[in-house]
């Protein structure tokens, strides 16, 4: 037998040294968010059903509990007091003969108009999709309806109602995801429901009977993909109530893939009548999807998104489960450069587990600063502000050891923001993943400013008090630890970096 080569055997030993000890991109665990909400396992996508009840904030969401891919879909369930630090809840509604159980809503019908309510218990009412996997492969045209499931034990345990559908579909293949309110001028429920390249408004008195009232959209607003998961709500700005409608559209989305519009107008009980023609995005990154607003949370408005892109969502590099929800965040209205705005910032919440900031007064960046030493020890998730009174090219430079970087920042010739993801990790599990981002500064004031929140595996970009908003996933292979400013030339007031705690109890810091 040939005699081995020491130096080969040593090159041998010391190539399994770097596999056992090397980034670990085979943990299962690997690049899951730690303060935003993530499924125990398995496949999640939209937000379903979200109700504040008795001090208690309700997430349902699209879940397939049997694989990390889409499949027959169930309605997982958590519960926070906080929409900040969840607990996990058995699965509340499960496929049955109607079929898979898509997007919808959830009321707290208090004055019982469903009848569901027995012995005083004012019942939860959730009015959802049933998608039927029979009818389309049998290439029918009516396999998706709306129906209802109602709690009375506070959303602990679900029952379907017998006399399900509640509204039958007229023959059109998009016919779903439910968003109902409590229209308290009419003394009715109105619906908001996706039908194909509108949204079509039903009301009832019951929740059980559904009458249309009218159309909104077919020729407004972007329309490259199928309307999906849209909400009204209003929402005061200097003392008038306006209304504000979201539509999901997939694809379509201003950064290729999915995207939420929205539309701000007025809204009499029957017909929705926009202010402004002009498109509109919630946010313009790529990962924020089929967002709605809580229930029964008075004029706060709350919203939650799905920080994931149909485009890849299927193929993103996790192993335990797929998916993650946006921050919550707090909607209002704005007006500026003579249009109506949607703002969307962080709940305060968040505050509750961001500690220990640090301050960088006074940068004047000409090159590459490095600023690593404030997030090192932070565990690649924390929550950045910057503020400037001039606006110049400059980016937020993410980065590891392995070389590898995510940039967020501002191009002040063609005005806008970006996210660019081009180097910022794994990448093959979809052409046209990896690439640069941007979207459009709303806001002409100065000084400018930024907040970043930053998780492991997401950024989420809330710049000019929240007008201007990007969301973007990325894999890196090693946590992105080190940080940094690139710019050739400009003057920061204040850069803050702060640590923020893990939300799951077994994950705590
Ligand atoms: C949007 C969507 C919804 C549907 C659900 C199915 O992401 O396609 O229209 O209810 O996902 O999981």
């Amino acid at each position: 037998m040939k005699k081995l080569h020491i130096p080969y055997f040593m090159m041998f030993c010391l190539f399994l040294l770097v596999q056992a000890c090397g980034p670990k991109t085979d943990d299962p665990e690997a690049h899951r968010p730690q303060f935003h909400f993530t499924p125990p396992s398995k496949w999640m996508n939209n937000p379903n059903g979200m109700v504040f009840h008795k001090g208690v904030y309700h997430l349902f969401y699209q879940h397939y509990p049997d694989s990390t891919v889409w499949g027959p879909m169930h309605w997982g369930h958590a519960v926070s007091k906080d929409m900040i630090r969840w607990e996990h809840k058995p699965i509340a509604l499960f496929p049955d003969s109607l079929g898979y159980i898509f997007s919808g809503s959830v009321v707290v019908d208090v004055n019982n108009t469903s009848g569901f309510g027995k012995n005083g218990q004012v019942p939860l009412v959730a009015i959802f999709t049933h998608h039927d996997p029979k009818g389309e492969k049998a290439k029918k045209l009516d396999y998706q309806v709306q129906s209802l499931a109602y709690s009375l034990d506070d959303g602990e345990t679900w029952t379907k109602y017998p006399g399900n559908p509640v509204l039958k579909n007229p023959g059109i293949i998009d016919f779903r995801d439910p968003k109902v309110m409590w229209f308290e001028k009419g003394k009715k429920w109105v619906m908001a429901l996706a039908v194909k390249d509108r949204i079509t408004f039903y009301s009832s008195p019951d929740l059980k009977t559904w009458k249309k009232e009218s159309e909104f959209g077919e020729k407004l607003g972007a329309h490259d993909g199928v309307w999906e998961c849209p909400d009204l709500f209003p929402l005061e700005f200097e003392g008038k109530t306006h209304w504000v409608l979201l539509v999901s559209i997939n694809p379509g989305g201003p950064n290729g893939g999915s995207a939420t519009q929205y539309f701000v107008g007025d809204f009499d009980g029957s017909t929705f009548t926009p202010n402004s023609i002009d498109t509109k995005w919630v946010d313009w990154g790529p990962d924020n999807y089929a967002g709605v607003t809580w229930s029964n949370t008075g004029k706060r408005k709350i919203f939650l998104g799905w920080m994931s892109n149909w485009q890849y969502a299927n193929l993103v590099p996790t192993i335990n489960w797929r998916s993650a929800m946006t921050v919550p965040r707090e909607l209002s209205l704005a007006h500026t450069e003579g249009a109506y705005y949607l703002r969307s910032q962080p709940i305060e919440e968040l505050n509750s587990i961001v500690s220990d900031p640090r301050e960088s007064p006074e940068l004047k960046i000409a090159g590459d600063m490095d600023l690593s030493e404030n997030v090192k020890d932070l565990g690649g998730k924390y929550v950045l502000t910057l503020s400037s009174k001039e606006i110049q090219d400059f980016a937020i430079v993410l980065s590891n050891d392995l070389g590898e970087e995510l940039l967020v920042g501002y191009d002040k010739e063609a005005n806008v923001y970006f996210i660019d993801r081009t180097r910022a990790g794994k990448k093959d599990f979809k052409k046209g993943f990896a690439k640069r981002l941007t979207s459009p500064r709303v806001s002409t004031d100065l000084p400018v400013d930024l907040t970043l929140v930053v998780d492991v595996a997401s950024v989420e970009l809330f710049a000019d008090k929240g007008l201007s908003l990007m969301t973007g996933i990325f894999f890196p292979n090693e946590t992105m630890e080190n940080l940094g400013i690139r710019s050739p030339g400009i003057n920061i007031d204040m850069v803050t970096y702060s640590k923020v705690a893990g939300i799951w109890p077994k994950r705590e810091d």
